[in-house]
Protein backbone atom coordinates (compact mmCIF):
# COMPACT_ATOMS: atom_id res chain seq x y z
CA UNK A 1 0.00 0.00 0.00
CA UNK A 2 1.40 3.33 -1.23
CA UNK A 3 2.17 6.14 1.58
CA UNK A 4 -0.14 9.35 1.09
CA UNK A 5 1.52 12.90 2.48
CA UNK A 6 0.18 16.13 4.02
CA UNK A 7 2.95 18.73 4.47
CA UNK A 8 6.09 16.65 5.04
CA UNK A 9 3.95 14.26 7.41
CA UNK A 10 3.65 10.48 5.73
CA UNK A 11 0.13 9.31 6.27
CA UNK A 12 0.73 5.16 6.54
CA UNK A 13 -2.50 3.24 5.65
CA UNK A 14 -1.17 0.05 7.07
CA UNK A 15 -0.68 2.21 10.50
CA UNK A 16 -4.80 3.59 9.63
CA UNK A 17 -5.97 0.18 9.14
CA UNK A 18 -3.78 -1.27 12.21
CA UNK A 19 -5.64 1.47 14.93
CA UNK A 20 -8.84 0.33 13.24
CA UNK A 21 -8.59 -2.86 14.12
CA UNK A 22 -7.75 -2.47 17.55
CA UNK A 23 -9.55 0.08 18.19
CA UNK A 24 -13.00 -1.40 17.09
CA UNK A 25 -12.95 -4.19 18.87
CA UNK A 26 -11.53 -2.39 22.21
CA UNK A 27 -14.25 0.59 21.59
CA UNK A 28 -17.07 -2.69 21.68
CA UNK A 29 -15.45 -4.71 24.53
CA UNK A 30 -15.22 -1.40 26.74
CA UNK A 31 -18.84 -0.73 26.03
CA UNK A 32 -20.09 -4.05 26.96
CA UNK A 33 -17.73 -4.36 30.01
CA UNK A 34 -20.19 -0.78 31.13
CA UNK A 35 -23.49 -2.72 30.06
CA UNK A 36 -22.58 -5.88 32.04
CA UNK A 37 -21.49 -2.82 35.17
CA UNK A 38 -24.02 -0.85 34.86
CA UNK A 39 -26.81 -3.25 34.80
CA UNK A 40 -25.22 -5.26 37.42
CA UNK A 41 -24.66 -2.78 40.28
CA UNK A 42 -27.36 -3.71 42.60
CA UNK A 43 -26.35 -7.19 42.14
CA UNK A 44 -22.07 -5.62 43.07
CA UNK A 45 -23.45 -3.51 46.26
CA UNK A 46 -24.96 -6.27 47.50
CA UNK A 47 -22.94 -7.96 50.29
CA UNK A 48 -21.32 -11.17 48.98
CA UNK A 49 -22.82 -13.00 52.03
CA UNK A 50 -26.19 -12.43 50.93
CA UNK A 51 -25.87 -12.36 46.69
CA UNK A 52 -26.66 -16.21 46.56
CA UNK A 53 -30.24 -14.87 47.22
CA UNK A 54 -30.32 -11.94 44.87
CA UNK A 55 -32.55 -12.22 41.70
CA UNK A 56 -29.08 -11.40 39.79
CA UNK A 57 -27.68 -14.48 41.09
CA UNK A 58 -28.07 -16.58 38.32
CA UNK A 59 -26.87 -14.35 35.67
CA UNK A 60 -24.15 -12.51 37.54
CA UNK A 61 -22.23 -14.94 39.91
CA UNK A 62 -18.95 -16.31 38.83
CA UNK A 63 -20.61 -19.67 37.60
CA UNK A 64 -23.56 -17.84 36.08
CA UNK A 65 -24.13 -17.46 32.49
CA UNK A 66 -22.87 -13.66 32.28
CA UNK A 67 -20.25 -14.36 35.18
CA UNK A 68 -18.80 -17.22 32.89
CA UNK A 69 -18.73 -15.45 29.85
CA UNK A 70 -16.74 -12.79 31.21
CA UNK A 71 -14.30 -15.49 32.74
CA UNK A 72 -14.04 -16.52 29.37
CA UNK A 73 -13.55 -13.13 27.60
CA UNK A 74 -11.30 -12.12 29.95
CA UNK A 75 -8.99 -15.66 29.43
CA UNK A 76 -9.63 -15.27 25.63
CA UNK A 77 -7.76 -11.77 26.01
CA UNK A 78 -5.10 -12.50 28.28
CA UNK A 79 -4.39 -15.60 26.05
CA UNK A 80 -4.46 -13.18 22.79
CA UNK A 81 -1.80 -11.23 24.51
CA UNK A 82 0.76 -13.72 24.25
CA UNK A 83 1.20 -12.68 20.47
CA UNK A 84 3.44 -10.30 21.51
CA UNK A 85 5.82 -13.23 22.90
CA UNK A 86 4.82 -15.03 19.86
CA UNK A 87 5.94 -12.12 17.74
CA UNK A 88 8.82 -11.19 19.58
CA UNK A 89 10.83 -14.89 19.78
CA UNK A 90 9.78 -16.91 16.72
CA UNK A 91 11.86 -15.00 13.80
CA UNK A 92 9.41 -16.92 11.03
CA UNK A 93 6.36 -14.62 12.22
CA UNK A 94 7.59 -11.45 10.76
CA UNK A 95 4.60 -11.80 8.49
CA UNK A 96 2.41 -11.16 11.78
CA UNK A 97 3.58 -7.42 11.26
CA UNK A 98 5.53 -5.12 13.59
CA UNK A 99 6.43 -5.48 16.97
CA UNK A 100 4.70 -1.82 17.69
CA UNK A 101 1.53 -3.26 17.11
CA UNK A 102 1.77 -6.13 19.00
CA UNK A 103 2.86 -4.15 21.84
CA UNK A 104 -0.52 -2.48 21.59
CA UNK A 105 -2.81 -5.56 21.55
CA UNK A 106 -0.58 -6.77 24.50
CA UNK A 107 -1.02 -3.49 26.47
CA UNK A 108 -4.98 -3.39 25.13
CA UNK A 109 -5.57 -7.20 26.41
CA UNK A 110 -3.30 -6.80 29.04
CA UNK A 111 -6.06 -4.24 30.50
CA UNK A 112 -9.37 -4.87 29.24
CA UNK A 113 -8.87 -8.41 29.83
CA UNK A 114 -8.55 -8.06 33.59
CA UNK A 115 -11.06 -6.22 33.64
CA UNK A 116 -13.46 -8.53 32.43
CA UNK A 117 -11.87 -10.84 35.25
CA UNK A 118 -12.58 -8.02 37.89
CA UNK A 119 -16.32 -8.78 36.85
CA UNK A 120 -16.38 -12.40 36.57
CA UNK A 121 -15.03 -12.21 39.81
CA UNK A 122 -18.28 -10.26 41.28
CA UNK A 123 -15.78 -7.10 42.13
CA UNK A 124 -15.42 -8.06 45.69
CA UNK A 125 -12.44 -9.48 47.52
CA UNK A 126 -12.09 -12.84 45.98
CA UNK A 127 -10.78 -15.98 48.56
CA UNK A 128 -8.94 -19.22 48.15
CA UNK A 129 -6.72 -20.27 45.54
CA UNK A 130 -7.69 -18.17 42.84
CA UNK A 131 -7.23 -15.07 45.14
CA UNK A 132 -3.52 -15.66 44.78
CA UNK A 133 -3.89 -15.70 41.18
CA UNK A 134 -6.26 -12.71 40.99
CA UNK A 135 -4.06 -10.44 42.81
CA UNK A 136 -1.00 -11.77 40.84
CA UNK A 137 -3.03 -10.64 37.75
CA UNK A 138 -3.84 -7.27 39.33
CA UNK A 139 -0.32 -6.48 39.71
CA UNK A 140 1.03 -7.48 36.91
CA UNK A 141 -1.46 -5.42 34.70
CA UNK A 142 -0.65 -2.13 36.69
CA UNK A 143 3.40 -3.47 36.46
CA UNK A 144 2.76 -2.69 32.94
CA UNK A 145 2.47 0.69 32.84
CA UNK A 146 6.03 1.46 34.41
CA UNK A 147 6.91 -1.38 31.49
CA UNK A 148 5.26 0.44 29.01
CA UNK A 149 7.04 3.98 29.67
CA UNK A 150 10.68 2.24 29.41
CA UNK A 151 9.85 0.21 26.57
CA UNK A 152 8.51 3.56 24.65
CA UNK A 153 12.52 3.95 24.19
CA UNK A 154 12.65 1.46 21.80
CA UNK A 155 10.71 2.22 18.76
CA UNK A 156 13.81 0.21 17.07
CA UNK A 157 16.81 -0.76 17.37
CA UNK A 158 19.56 1.54 18.74
CA UNK A 159 21.71 1.21 15.44
CA UNK A 160 18.45 1.93 13.37
CA UNK A 161 17.76 5.10 15.57
CA UNK A 162 21.38 6.28 14.94
CA UNK A 163 21.12 5.90 11.04
CA UNK A 164 17.85 8.21 11.54
CA UNK A 165 19.26 10.31 13.45
CA UNK A 166 22.23 11.02 10.76
CA UNK A 167 19.45 11.48 8.23
CA UNK A 168 16.97 13.76 10.20
CA UNK A 169 20.64 15.78 11.09
CA UNK A 170 21.18 16.12 7.34
CA UNK A 171 17.14 17.49 7.40
CA UNK A 172 17.90 19.41 10.26
CA UNK A 173 20.74 21.38 8.36
CA UNK A 174 18.55 21.93 4.97
CA UNK A 175 15.57 23.06 7.00
CA UNK A 176 17.51 25.43 8.86
CA UNK A 177 18.45 27.18 5.69
CA UNK A 178 15.40 26.96 4.24
CA UNK A 179 13.82 28.78 7.10
CA UNK A 180 16.20 31.09 6.98
CA UNK A 181 15.38 31.89 3.75
CA UNK A 182 11.46 32.12 4.25
CA UNK A 183 12.23 34.50 7.55
CA UNK A 184 12.12 37.70 8.20
CA UNK A 185 15.31 39.40 9.21
CA UNK A 186 13.83 39.53 13.12
CA UNK A 187 13.27 36.15 13.57
CA UNK A 188 16.37 34.78 11.95
CA UNK A 189 17.76 34.05 15.61
CA UNK A 190 14.61 32.72 17.02
CA UNK A 191 14.86 30.04 14.51
CA UNK A 192 18.71 29.37 15.06
CA UNK A 193 18.16 29.01 18.58
CA UNK A 194 15.28 26.35 18.21
CA UNK A 195 17.70 24.80 15.81
CA UNK A 196 20.32 24.83 18.31
CA UNK A 197 17.73 24.08 21.30
CA UNK A 198 17.22 20.48 19.68
CA UNK A 199 20.91 20.20 18.38
CA UNK A 200 22.49 20.38 21.74
CA UNK A 201 20.55 17.73 23.01
CA UNK A 202 23.58 15.86 24.82
CA UNK A 203 22.32 13.60 28.18
CA UNK A 204 23.43 11.01 29.36
CA UNK A 205 20.90 9.49 32.48
CA UNK A 206 22.12 7.14 34.56
CA UNK A 207 18.94 5.87 36.81
CA UNK A 208 15.24 6.20 36.92
CA UNK A 209 15.21 9.32 38.40
CA UNK A 210 17.65 10.89 35.54
CA UNK A 211 15.25 9.39 33.09
CA UNK A 212 12.47 11.55 34.61
CA UNK A 213 14.66 14.78 34.20
CA UNK A 214 15.28 13.68 30.79
CA UNK A 215 11.71 13.47 29.67
CA UNK A 216 11.10 16.97 31.86
CA UNK A 217 13.87 18.33 29.79
CA UNK A 218 12.32 16.99 26.54
CA UNK A 219 9.20 18.41 27.14
CA UNK A 220 10.36 21.90 28.49
CA UNK A 221 12.41 22.18 24.53
CA UNK A 222 9.55 21.00 22.75
CA UNK A 223 7.79 23.45 24.33
CA UNK A 224 10.44 26.14 23.78
CA UNK A 225 10.83 24.86 20.05
CA UNK A 226 7.09 25.62 19.41
CA UNK A 227 7.13 28.65 20.96
CA UNK A 228 10.08 30.06 18.90
CA UNK A 229 8.50 28.70 15.87
CA UNK A 230 5.57 30.29 16.47
CA UNK A 231 6.60 34.07 17.01
CA UNK A 232 9.79 33.67 14.17
CA UNK A 233 6.33 34.96 12.05
CA UNK A 234 7.15 31.93 9.58
CA UNK A 235 4.32 30.86 7.03
CA UNK A 236 2.26 28.59 8.66
CA UNK A 237 2.71 25.55 6.21
CA UNK A 238 6.43 26.14 6.53
CA UNK A 239 6.06 26.16 10.22
CA UNK A 240 4.42 23.16 10.89
CA UNK A 241 6.71 21.56 8.95
CA UNK A 242 9.45 22.67 10.74
CA UNK A 243 8.05 21.98 14.04
CA UNK A 244 7.68 18.18 13.27
CA UNK A 245 11.23 18.02 11.68
CA UNK A 246 12.17 19.36 14.83
CA UNK A 247 10.16 17.42 17.65
CA UNK A 248 10.92 14.24 15.82
CA UNK A 249 14.53 15.22 15.61
CA UNK A 250 14.49 15.76 19.56
CA UNK A 251 12.29 12.79 20.44
CA UNK A 252 14.94 10.42 18.46
CA UNK A 253 17.97 12.17 21.05
CA UNK A 254 15.74 11.77 23.95
CA UNK A 255 15.64 7.78 22.59
CA UNK A 256 18.83 7.45 21.85
CA UNK A 257 19.90 9.11 25.30
CA UNK A 258 17.90 7.38 27.46
CA UNK A 259 18.31 4.09 25.90
CA UNK A 260 21.19 1.93 28.12
CA UNK A 261 19.73 3.36 31.23
CA UNK A 262 16.28 2.19 29.75
CA UNK A 263 17.56 -1.46 28.40
CA UNK A 264 19.01 -2.05 31.62
CA UNK A 265 15.47 -0.91 33.98
CA UNK A 266 13.76 -3.39 31.52
CA UNK A 267 15.58 -6.16 32.17
CA UNK A 268 14.83 -5.66 35.98
CA UNK A 269 11.00 -4.92 35.63
CA UNK A 270 10.90 -7.86 33.54
CA UNK A 271 12.26 -10.08 36.51
CA UNK A 272 8.59 -8.75 38.49
CA UNK A 273 6.44 -8.49 35.35
CA UNK A 274 7.24 -12.12 33.51
CA UNK A 275 7.24 -14.22 36.82
CA UNK A 276 3.91 -12.88 38.13
CA UNK A 277 2.37 -13.12 34.78
CA UNK A 278 3.71 -17.22 34.68
CA UNK A 279 2.00 -17.86 38.21
CA UNK A 280 -1.00 -15.95 36.85
CA UNK A 281 -1.34 -18.12 34.25
CA UNK A 282 -0.52 -21.18 36.13
CA UNK A 283 -3.55 -20.40 38.68
CA UNK A 284 -5.93 -19.68 36.30
CA UNK A 285 -5.05 -23.08 34.38
CA UNK A 286 -6.01 -25.13 37.58
CA UNK A 287 -8.84 -22.62 38.56
CA UNK A 288 -10.56 -23.27 35.23
CA UNK A 289 -9.73 -26.96 35.10
CA UNK A 290 -11.31 -27.15 38.46
CA UNK A 291 -14.55 -25.09 37.39
CA UNK A 292 -14.78 -26.72 34.00
CA UNK A 293 -14.40 -30.04 34.90
CA UNK A 294 -15.33 -30.64 38.28
CA UNK A 295 -17.68 -27.42 38.57
CA UNK A 296 -19.58 -28.03 35.18
CA UNK A 297 -19.11 -24.20 34.83
CA UNK A 298 -20.36 -24.59 31.37
CA UNK A 299 -23.34 -26.01 31.80
CA UNK A 300 -25.50 -22.66 32.73
CA UNK A 301 -24.25 -21.86 28.78
CA UNK A 302 -25.62 -24.91 27.24
CA UNK A 303 -28.80 -24.34 29.07
CA UNK A 304 -28.08 -27.07 32.29
C1 LIG B 1 -12.71 -20.03 31.08
C2 LIG B 1 -12.42 -19.24 32.08
C3 LIG B 1 -13.03 -19.29 33.48
C4 LIG B 1 -14.10 -19.98 33.95
C5 LIG B 1 -15.01 -20.94 33.22
C6 LIG B 1 -14.24 -19.64 35.35
C7 LIG B 1 -15.20 -20.14 36.21
C8 LIG B 1 -15.42 -19.73 37.48
C9 LIG B 1 -16.45 -20.23 38.36
C10 LIG B 1 -17.42 -21.33 38.02
C11 LIG B 1 -16.36 -19.55 39.50
C12 LIG B 1 -17.28 -19.72 40.71
C13 LIG B 1 -16.59 -20.59 41.69
C14 LIG B 1 -17.35 -20.66 42.98
O1 LIG B 1 -18.32 -19.92 43.15
O2 LIG B 1 -16.92 -21.44 43.84
C15 LIG B 1 -15.29 -18.63 39.40
C16 LIG B 1 -14.91 -17.72 40.36
C17 LIG B 1 -13.85 -16.86 40.24
N1 LIG B 1 -12.95 -16.81 39.20
FE1 LIG B 1 -13.10 -17.80 37.48
N2 LIG B 1 -13.24 -18.75 35.69
C18 LIG B 1 -12.48 -18.53 34.58
C19 LIG B 1 -11.35 -17.74 34.48
C20 LIG B 1 -10.84 -17.01 35.53
C21 LIG B 1 -9.60 -16.29 35.50
C22 LIG B 1 -8.60 -16.28 34.34
C23 LIG B 1 -9.47 -15.68 36.71
C24 LIG B 1 -8.36 -14.80 37.27
C25 LIG B 1 -7.13 -14.72 36.91
C26 LIG B 1 -10.66 -15.99 37.48
C27 LIG B 1 -10.92 -15.50 38.74
C28 LIG B 1 -12.02 -15.86 39.49
C29 LIG B 1 -12.32 -15.26 40.78
C30 LIG B 1 -11.53 -14.14 41.45
C31 LIG B 1 -13.47 -15.89 41.22
C32 LIG B 1 -14.24 -15.59 42.52
C33 LIG B 1 -13.63 -16.33 43.63
C34 LIG B 1 -14.31 -15.93 44.93
O3 LIG B 1 -15.50 -15.59 44.90
O4 LIG B 1 -13.65 -15.98 45.97
N3 LIG B 1 -11.46 -16.81 36.74
N4 LIG B 1 -14.73 -18.76 38.15
C1 LIG C 1 -2.63 -9.65 32.89
C2 LIG C 1 -1.95 -8.82 32.23
C3 LIG C 1 -0.56 -9.06 31.65
C4 LIG C 1 0.14 -10.22 31.47
C5 LIG C 1 -0.30 -11.63 31.83
C6 LIG C 1 1.41 -9.86 30.87
C7 LIG C 1 2.39 -10.77 30.51
C8 LIG C 1 3.61 -10.44 29.96
C9 LIG C 1 4.63 -11.38 29.58
C10 LIG C 1 4.52 -12.91 29.72
C11 LIG C 1 5.68 -10.67 29.09
C12 LIG C 1 6.99 -11.22 28.54
C13 LIG C 1 6.97 -11.05 27.03
C14 LIG C 1 8.19 -11.61 26.38
O1 LIG C 1 9.30 -11.10 26.61
O2 LIG C 1 8.03 -12.58 25.63
C15 LIG C 1 5.33 -9.26 29.15
C16 LIG C 1 6.14 -8.22 28.75
C17 LIG C 1 5.75 -6.91 28.76
N1 LIG C 1 4.54 -6.41 29.13
FE1 LIG C 1 3.01 -7.44 29.90
N2 LIG C 1 1.45 -8.51 30.68
C18 LIG C 1 0.27 -7.96 31.14
C19 LIG C 1 -0.13 -6.65 31.11
C20 LIG C 1 0.63 -5.63 30.61
C21 LIG C 1 0.21 -4.26 30.54
C22 LIG C 1 -1.16 -3.74 30.99
C23 LIG C 1 1.25 -3.55 30.00
C24 LIG C 1 1.34 -2.09 29.69
C25 LIG C 1 0.58 -1.14 30.21
C26 LIG C 1 2.34 -4.48 29.73
C27 LIG C 1 3.55 -4.14 29.20
C28 LIG C 1 4.56 -5.04 28.96
C29 LIG C 1 5.86 -4.64 28.46
C30 LIG C 1 6.33 -3.21 28.15
C31 LIG C 1 6.63 -5.81 28.34
C32 LIG C 1 8.10 -5.92 27.94
C33 LIG C 1 8.21 -6.29 26.52
C34 LIG C 1 9.63 -6.67 26.13
O3 LIG C 1 10.55 -6.56 26.94
O4 LIG C 1 9.77 -7.09 24.97
N3 LIG C 1 1.92 -5.75 30.12
N4 LIG C 1 4.06 -9.17 29.69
Amino acid sequence: MAKATTGNREIDPWAIAGWIALGVPTVLLCVVALIVFVVGVPYYLTPSELRIEHALHDLYGAGGIIGVLLGLIGTGLMTVMLLYTVRKWLPFTAFMGNMQFWMRVHVICGLVGPLYIVLHGGLHMPTGFIGIGFWCMVLVALSGFFGRYLFGYFPQTAQGLRVDIGAAQERLTELRAQLVADTREAAVEAVGRAVRLVKNFDFEPQSIGELVILDAETRRRADLVRIMLHRAGIPRGARRRAESTLLEQLSMRRNLAGWDVARKLLRYWNLFHQPLALAMYAISAVHIFNAVVFGGAFAPLFGG
